[in-house]
């Protein structure tokens, strides 16, 4: 067991510091706010852009980061971007998010995936251990859904990416 795993159970160390986990989990939460906020507000992606071609915002490259708006991040493309693929299993829709990054325990990691349907309401989710998980991610589509989906991808430390496809 590492140092650090003592600390992940605990807030506060016995020097009164905060630890490294339970700061990690402040940040993320955090950015997942700010995150949900944006998607609440409607402004993350214009509405009449669900090709994916740039989603019609100039709050790509800035605010989140796209294929063709990579901002400060042009460089991080790759290994951030989320793949999004459709399949049939077992007679039902599934969407396949997949993040090209490794996993670097919480110091650096993919937090989330998050799967939003044409109007950018939310379908699901998938949280990941960073310890234990792979930036994959599994979901049902709700039954009988054909359209445009968004994909969003949550780096700790290269913020949020988006992609689409059609389901
Ligand atoms: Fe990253």
């Amino acid at each position: 067991m590492s140092a650090f795993a003592p600390q992940l159970d605990r807030d506060v160390n016995d020097d009164g510091a905060m630890s490294i986990a339970r700061r990690c989990m402040m940040v993320s939460r955090r950015m997942l706010m700010q995150w949900g906020g944006l998607v609440g507000a409607g402004f993350l992606i214009g509405p009449s852009k669900a090709s994916g071609a740039n989603f019609g915002s100039e709050k790509a490259g800035g605010v989140y980061f796209t294929a063709e708006n990579p901002g400060r991040w042009r460089n991080k493309v790759e290994g951030h971007l989320p793949e999004v693929s459709v399949t049939m299993i077992g007679g039902e829709k599934r969407v396949i998010i997949t993040t090209n990054h490794k996993m670097f325990g919480f110091k650096h990691y993919i937090v989330k995936h998050v799967l939003l349907d044409a109007h950018y309401g939310f379908i699901d989710e998938k949280l990941f251990d960073p310890n234990a998980d792979e930036p994959v991610s599994e979901h049902k589509l709700p039954s009988g859904y054909s359209g445009p989906i968004y994909a969003l991808s949550m780096c700790n430390l290269h913020d949020v990416w988006l992609a689409s496809a059609q389901a």
